[in-house]
């Protein structure tokens, strides 16, 4: 890599800085991740001239083979619109593809600011313009009104892989807010219940959170998870989309939605 090196703890205080040029919640968040044992691990500091000016990185979802997510990237707020973000994208895409990468996602806000505007719109017009492409949007996520916009890049070809139906019995074990949300929820759940799930299995988990506050509740799934889909659109949930390829090539992740 050229201008992008390993991001070290003795990063943290610039970067967080960085971040906080632009946004003084999103810098809060980020440091308490870049804080916990590991947090700078595949996070990358941008330099120009042995000045860090901005910082990327990636997170590695479970159960998926090759995927990527994008996180946090910033370019300090008196270096914008000089081009580094793009080259810093471009330099960190070749490095995931490197590594095998075969699909890279990123979740952006539509938030406006009063002051300052849509402060995403310019990460969102990079992304589109390096070719990453918007699969699913959830609206009224991240709180009433702001919608998360979810884009994915190819990295690799896709093959045609052989998919197997999965009749799992998945059960829900947990409720949680969920991140960067307010009172947006989700379920946890694992995949060796007793008896295939259904709609009343789904109406506790929706009980609870409702009892909790919840102002709207997102699950996704694999595909390949055949007996889920019913119980969940039997309890109220719509389908919201998918993520192409999310867990392989042939596997999306199938997103559900309900709103109170
Ligand atoms: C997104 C970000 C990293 C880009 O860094 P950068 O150094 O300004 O990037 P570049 O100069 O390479 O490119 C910026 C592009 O956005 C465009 N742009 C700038 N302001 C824009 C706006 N308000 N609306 C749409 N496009 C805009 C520029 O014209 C340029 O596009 P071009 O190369 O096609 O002309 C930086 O703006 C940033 O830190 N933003 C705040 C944090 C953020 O949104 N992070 C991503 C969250 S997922």
């Amino acid at each position: 890599m050229k201008n992008l090196r390993e991001m070290q703890e003795s990063d943290i205080d610039k970067i967080v800085a960085i971040i906080d040029s632009h946004d003084e919640d999103d810098a809060e968040e980020a440091e308490a991740g870049y804080r916990q044992m590991g947090g700078t691990y595949d996070n990358y500091v941008y330099e120009v001239n042995g000045e860090a000016i901005g910082v990327t990185g990636f997170a590695i979802p479970p159960a998926c083979e090759h995927t990527y997510w994008l996180s946090w990237t910033y370019i300090d707020d008196e270096q914008t619109n000089k081009g580094h973000g793009r080259k810093m994208l471009n330099e960190l895409i070749a490095h995931i593809k490197d590594v095998g990468g075969r699909k890279l996602f990123v979740k952006v806000s539509d938030y406006v600011d009063p002051e300052d505007g849509a402060i995403y719109a310019a990460a969102l017009h990079l992304y589109k313009s390096l070719g990453f492409e918007v699969e699913l949007s959830h609206k009224h996520f991240y709180d009433q009104g702001e919608t998360q916009i979810i884009l994915g890049l190819r990295l690799k070809d896709k093959e045609d892989l052989i998919i197997e139906e999965d009749e799992c019995n998945i059960q829900f074990d947990g409720v949680f807010e969920i991140a960067e949300t307010d009172d947006a929820y989700s379920f946890s759940w694992h995949d060796e219940g007793e008896y295939p799930l259904e709609a009343e299995d789904v109406k506790v988990g929706i009980n609870a959170v409702r009892n909790d506050g919840a102002r709207a509740i997102f699950l996704s799934f694999p595909s390949n998870m055949i007996n889920i889909k019913d119980p969940l659109l039997q309890s109220g949930f719509s389908n919201a989309g998918k993520l192409k390829d999310y867990y392989d090539d042939g596997i999306d992740e199938n997103h559900y939605s309900l709103y109170r």
